[in-house]
């Protein structure tokens, strides 16, 4: 049965492969997408190390003179997605959108190496990694957190990889929409529209493009520009993991600089994260920077806090409260909390369960030695893939499938699950 398993999610991403990077799914997304890409190499290294090396070396290779990783890489055209280069038109002679995502490369580069049994090859390539991964980190304290805070704001909701989840709502609804220049989606052609966000969701992400394009993707002008500023504590407590996992690798590398300056900022961050703790939530919260307020949203962004080396009580209270939502679905991790009226359990980041979030909330909380909700946590991400194949998302509750299907990352995240997990560092 899992031997079967494994054999399957081998195929997908056989299947995704385009040689030098693997696109998320074919129709739905046929590109390289930035943290799609680092998860999926730790898929990719089951087949085939000098590959998994390889993607996130093509990855890299579009990184920002400024030190920005782009979130999605467009290698070959393709009119089967929106939005394309026309629109985000940051003029690279291969085109990239011009915002990022979650900072996962680190620690995918990190596990890499750690499991590497090429150890010269792993470290000849990560080493070439490292001043390129740190200065992807220091972009973000520079550009994204200009006052020094120690949190980094997102801004735009794609940054987050948590596209239209609950917690941008009402920040959303301060984005206008005038001037948006009209558009056709074309994700709604290659899945269900009831699965994906909404049209208006939809204007307020055109409206943030063109307002960085504007600004000509000048990065030391977007943060005071953007009116959508948003610290995600999903998305820090990443950066922060990263910066320390990088920190570590650094230090074993022998780039000493590099090693202090990562755990600088990782040290800093989660005394920072501290601001974003909720007693009443029993979790994190996002802090809406241009209002100066936090975001009373029960999202599972506050419990992917728990990647982060964050303080032991704290990865307690979120292991309760994943226990408590799994009285409420019967597959977790739900990316919303079912009891507020906002979840929607078919609707992509409202209330799916996503096994790349599983992933990483199970290794940050077996970290912290919560092992009874680790155990259900990988159990049920098995059983959903039992049920209904190598889908892109969720419902938390029947396990329906939705979004694409045969899912690169989520075949990778398997594959973690059944056969990796157990060895990991
Ligand atoms: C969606 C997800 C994002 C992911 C991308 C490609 O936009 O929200 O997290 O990276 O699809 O799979």
């Amino acid at each position: 049965m899992a031997s079967d398993m494994i054999g399957k999610a081998q195929d997908i991403l056989r299947l995704n492969d385009r040689g030098t990077y693997t696109v998320p799914t074919a129709g739905l997304y046929p590109f390289q997408w930035n943290w799609d890409s680092c998860l999926s190499a730790l898929g990719l290294a089951q087949l085939d190390e000098a590959r998994a090396w390889t993607e996130i070396d093509t990855l890299f290779a579009h990184q920002w003179d400024d030190g920005m990783v782009p979130h999605i890489v467009f290698h070959q055209p393709d009119d089967g997605y929106f939005p394309g280069p026309d629109i985000w038109r940051t003029g690279r002679a291969i085109p990239t959108t011009g915002i990022t995502q979650p900072p996962v490369a680190a620690f995918c580069v990190r596990r890499l190496f750690d499991r590497a049994a090429d150890r010269d090859m792993a470290a000849k390539r990560a080493r070439a990694l490292l001043p390129k991964i740190h200065a992807w980190h220091q972009w973000f304290f520079r550009c994204r957190d200009p006052e020094g805070t120690g949190l980094v704001a997102i801004l735009h909701p794609w940054e987050s990889g948590r596209d239209n989840s609950v917690d941008w709502d009402a920040a959303l609804d301060r984005v206008p929409v005038e001037g948006v220049e009209p558009f056709t989606r074309r994700d709604t052609l290659h899945a269900n529209p009831a699965h994906r966000p909404t049209q208006a969701q939809y204007e307020r992400f055109i409206w943030l493009v063109q307002c960085f394009r504007d600004l000509g993707w000048d990065n030391t002008k977007l943060h005071a520009a953007s009116p959508f500023k948003m610290v995600d504590p999903g998305f820090n407590a990443i950066l922060i993991r990263s910066c320390s996992d990088l920190g570590d690798l650094a230090e074993d590398l022998g780039a000493p600089e590099i090693a202090a300056q990562s755990r600088a900022f990782a040290a800093r961050g989660i005394d920072a994260m501290d601001a974003l703790w909720s007693n009443e939530a029993g979790q994190y919260l996002c802090h809406d920077r241009a209002i100066g307020a936090l975001v009373d949203s029960p999202s599972v962004g506050g419990l992917i806090a728990a990647f982060a080396p964050v303080p032991p009580a704290r990865a307690s209270a979120i292991a309760a409260r994943i226990a408590t939502l799994g009285e409420a679905v019967n597959f977790l991790v739900p990316s919303h909390d079912p009891s507020v009226p906002e979840f929607d359990a078919l609707r992509y980041w409202r209330g799916p369960a996503w096994l790349i979030v599983n992933y990483l909330i199970a290794d940050g909380l077996s970290k912290s030695g919560e092992q009874e909700i680790v155990e259900r946590i990988v159990r049920d991400s098995v059983r959903l893939i039992e049920a209904s194949g190598f889908a892109e998302y969720y419902d938390p509750i029947t396990a329906e499938p939705c979004g694409g299907g045969q899912f690169t990352w989520t075949a990778a995240m398997v594959l973690e699950f059944l056969t990796e997990r157990a060895a990991a560092p």
